[in-house]
């Protein structure tokens, strides 16, 4: 079975994780300093958000330079020999790939701003004059996915697409250059030893012809975003196929097994499952990032709805299912849910879960959202928003690695010259703290990663339910492992559900032979019990 069917990755923001030269900003060598934490933790392969030199209008997803490396995060060098390092200790690395738009300060946008209405150089992103005959009003009724039109008028008159923030002006994939600029980005970035791409914006990078009206209620139902006509086009599909043949083609890099163990893994927001497991057909890109399951609430019936519909759909496809709980876009699960033990029982169910798993730096030490005071916060949707909406930051504060007050061995340098704040309780969230606690956060998402290692063969069982649809619990059981998990209100006596095996591993420990309520416990039957 191939190694991203059933891996396990670890997202990087690699200016929260940890920095290496005293400047309050995580950077490439404070990665690779810090990769015995991963290897510790016992994940497959790590994924770094964008290292690309950036004016950060957002977090680093407005590039200026897609084949480089922002020098404060590092050198080219750098970036190297983090990857040789990965590479040593059995991890691969997936790095960020940004193909919807670039940065305004990329050397495409300014030449663009330069020329004329209609030329070329316009032509690579998405230019149009107003809708009225002055050209006052924008080309049509789309709105940024951060608050506001999506488009901005220059001064001779025309109007720039962008879904995202203004900065972020996006590309023309019409447009040849466009597509085989980005060709030569994939091989530059595979040459450098890259395992494979999570594809920013997946689902965006064609808009409809003649960009019509979205219509009233954009950005409100995800279920039905894949009619919007800047989303989910079908010229989408044929890109990822050249991009999935040029990734099988591409020499292997020294010491990989083959060329086809390279990702493609797609940010696509699209929510029906049917058009989601499209992208993952068996010539298109490998992973999808479940982001229902990350949404989903913390109630039994929604989260078998969400799990039974996403295996269903990427079955049809014979693809993974990729799960995800949280990420640096997303409120750490802690704080989703509400408890710590909630988000430790959350964790347990997906990596019981078939299928691949995307873990998000610093949920294995059950972080919380932190707060960040409004002059601190950086993400552009906090102006774009009027000030309403807090925007993503409480989920990229820096990680905490030793000490009992900030910046927690993060960086020499003094807290306030911390790029993010962190907050001064979180002493028994740091990594050496918890490494020495068998029942901290950190234990249990390493023991739950050891034992799904030491059951090889349930990567490939299918899941099979022990409870009933509408039962205030999850039951499943998946070869040698079973998965309960208590979302009721009542204590649930393990011994009435009928399950094979015995407990190796809770959330939480467990009263007899009760499952508290928010607690989750994994089963092992004796035969498959391999101590
Ligand atoms: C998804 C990224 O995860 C997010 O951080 C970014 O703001 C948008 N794409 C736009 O690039």
């Amino acid at each position: 079975m191939s190694w991203w069917r059933h891996a396990v990755c670890y997202e990087i923001h690699p200016r929260s994780f940890a920095d290496s030269n005293g400047d309050g900003i995580g950077d490439l060598p404070g990665v690779t300093a810090h990769l015995d934490h991963l290897r510790h933790l016992g994940v497959d392969a790590l994924w770094l958000t964008p290292c690309y030199p950036s004016p950060l209008a957002d977090g680093g997803y407005d590039i200026a330079d897609h084949a480089a490396i922002a020098p404060d995060l590092g050198t080219l060098d750098d970036f190297d020999t983090l990857t040789r390092r990965a590479h040593t200790l059995g991890m691969r690395v997936i790095i960020d790939l940004v193909p919807n738009h670039t940065s305004d300060t990329h050397p495409w946008f300014r030449e663009a701003l330069g020329s004329a209405p209609d030329s070329a150089s316009r032509d690579r992103y998405v230019f149009r004059p107003g809708k009225d005959p002055d050209g006052t009003l924008p080309p049509n009724d789309w709105q940024s996915a951060f608050g506001g039109p999506a488009w901005t008028r220059v001064s001779d008159g025309d109007w720039y697409l962008h879904l995202h923030a203004p900065q972020q002006p996006d590309l023309n994939w019409r447009n040849s250059e466009v597509r085989s600029a980005f060709t030569d980005v994939l091989r530059f970035w595979l040459g450098h030893g890259a395992d494979g791409f999570r594809v920013d914006v997946a689902h965006a990078l064609f808009k409809a012809e003649g960009l019509p009206d979205a219509g009233p209620g954009q950005h409100q139902d995800p279920l039905r975003n894949h009619l919007m006509p800047y989303y989910d086009q079908e010229e989408l599909h044929p890109l990822y196929r050249d991009w999935r043949t040029l990734l099988n083609t591409h020499p292997a890099r020294p010491g990989a097994c083959s060329p086809d163990d390279r990702v493609l893994v797609a940010e696509c927001a699209v929510f029906a499952p049917e058009r989601l497991a499209r992208y993952v057909r068996p010539d298109e890109m490998h992973q999808t990032f479940n982001f229902a399951f990350l949404e989903a609430p913390w109630q039994a019936r929604a989260l078998r709805q969400v799990i039974d519909g996403s295996l269903a759909a990427s079955g049809s496809v014979d693809a993974p299912v990729t799960w995800v709980l949280s990420s640096h876009d997303a409120i750490r699960p802690v704080t989703r849910f509400g408890s710590e033990l909630r988000a430790r029982s959350a964790a347990l169910l997906m990596l019981a879960l078939p299928g691949a798993v995307y873990l998000y730096q610093g949920e294995e030490l059950a972080l919380p959202q932190a707060h960040i005071p409004d002059d601190r916060i950086r993400d552009p949707l906090w102006e774009r928003s009027g000030h309403t909406d807090r925007g993503r930051d409480g989920a990229r504060s820096p990680i905490p690695w030793s000490g009992s007050a900030p910046p927690y061995s993060f960086t020499a340098a003094s807290p306030d010259q911390c790029w993010l704040p962190q907050p001064p309780d979180w002493a028994d969230h740091c990594v050496d703290a918890q490494r020495g606690d068998p029942r901290s956060c950190l234990a249990l998402y390493r023991q739950a990663l050891r034992l799904r290692r030491q059951y090889p063969a349930t990567a490939q069982a299918p899941l099979r339910w022990h409870s009933a649809p509408h039962a205030p619990y999850l039951a499943f059981q998946r070869g040698a492992l079973a998965c309960v998990v208590n979302l009721g209100p009542d204590p649930l006596p393990l011994a009435t559900l009928g399950l094979p095996g015995h407990p190796v591993l809770s959330s939480t420990p467990l009263t007899g032979d009760t499952l508290p309520p928010d607690a989750a416990v994994w089963l092992v039957t004796e035969s498959g019990h391999r101590p």
